[in-house]
């Protein structure tokens, strides 16, 4: 099979990073037969540079021909003073819309050696398991009307859903968690919000379709606690745009990083595969960039999209290895350096290709 993958690697650690995972992908689909088919396209600061717009027509063209788009990170601090509209993030942001993934999936797994990294204690966040289910195409990130009114100070966003929107992104929530523990937790403000009455409604309804599933509900101001005191109580959790945006990167503090979380988008007619993290622009060109989220993202690209299920769990089990053996980027051994090797950037991607060959040549 040839797997047509539009890779855009954008700004900051993002082009280090997708080149690691790149590799790493390389190596596990040609053990199977596969190839990959890239092309590559600027998104982001790097296309503001170049193109004057983070997202150039050539860029959305080339993805919504391909079967996957698999991205690094954009963002970089010199656009700050630029309204969103114009900044990096607005490239990612028209991105998605134009792929109409609405469901970005966000596996959060507690790495056995790596609970020492988090400062929540080994006891609580040992065994941790969770898929965040976000919302990735409404609420305040693309509600109309918004704006700024500069003269006046007032500035305004909307955070608004519409039932099918809440319904189809809740469908595949409890389609994750007929295959795994089956339990949803809804996250949501409806003892304040109108829009998350609605949500909250329309879950409601969609769980009738899945009487296998428990469903429970959260306010979203509560789940930022039960997350950090109770992370092992939580199967499938599924909320709107903004707080899940909040609540993974939250979430990270599980795992010990922000570098270890992986995401992959899924229901748009061409999905999207990205790291949870940001592009650090600090940390660029320095190869000390973590790649392993980006690495596992390409897991997620190869099981959802292309339904490569074994070659997938290769790669997750790899990472799983590399680990165990000592093996940390310098984000994973700060607080327990003696008995680890640090490895930079390009040195963990090849450490983990080589154990990708070695798990395929026992296996
Ligand atoms: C994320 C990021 C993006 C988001 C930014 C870069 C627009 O923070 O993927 O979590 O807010 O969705
Ligand atoms: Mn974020």
């Amino acid at each position: 099979m040839k797997l047509k993958v539009l890779v855009t690697p954008g700004d900051g650690i993002g082009p280090e990073i997708i080149e690691q995972a790149i590799a790493v992908l390389q190596e596990v689909v040609a053990m199977s037969g596969h190839t990959l088919d890239l092309d590559e396209r600027r998104i982001g600061g790097v296309a503001i540079e170049r193109d004057g717009t983070p997202l150039p027509p050539d860029t959305v063209a080339a993805a919504l021909d391909s079967e996957a788009v698999f991205l690094g990170a954009v963002g970089d601090d010199k656009f700050n003073s630029l309204p969103p509209s114009q900044r990096p993030e607005a490239g990612l942001l028209g991105l998605r819309a134009a792929l109409g993934g609405f469901a970005n999936l966000r596996p959060v797994f507690a790495f056995k050696e790596l609970t020492v990294n988090s400062p929540l204690r080994p006891e609580i966040v040992d065994g941790t398991d969770i898929m965040f289910v976000r919302e990735l195409l409404g609420g305040l990130y693309y509600g109309q009307p918004r704006g700024w009114d500069k003269e006046k100070g007032v500035a305004f966003n909307t955070m608004i859903y519409t039932r099918d929107e809440v319904a189809r992104v809740a469908r595949v929530a409890f389609q994750l968690a007929q295959k795994r523990r089956k339990l949803v937790t809804s996250v949501d403000k409806a003892n304040v919000l109108e829009v998350s009455q609605l949500w909250r409604d329309t879950v409601i309804e969609v769980a009738k379709e899945f009487p296998d599933v428990t469903l429970e509900h959260q306010f979203v101001d509560a789940m930022s606690m039960h997350l950090m005191k109770r992370p092992r109580d939580f199967d499938v959790v599924v909320t709107e745009n903004t707080f899940g945006d909040i609540l993974t990167d939250e979430a990270s503090v599980i795992t010990g990083s922000l570098g270890m979380l992986p995401s992959g988008t899924a229901g748009g007619k061409i999905n999207l595969y990205e790291p949870a993290h940001g592009s650090a622009p600090k940390h660029a060109g320095k190869n000390i960039a973590n790649p392993l989220a980006t690495i596992l993202t390409g897991a997620m690209l190869l099981r959802y999209t292309f339904g490569l299920d074994a070659e997938a769990d290769v790669i997750v089990k790899a990472v799983r290895k590399v680990l165990e053996r000592g093996f940390r980027t310098q984000d994973l051994a700060r607080t327990n350096p003696e008995g680890l090797t640090v490895l930079g950037t390009r040195e963990m991607g090849a450490k983990v290709r080589e154990t990708v060959k070695e798990l395929l040549v026992t296996a």
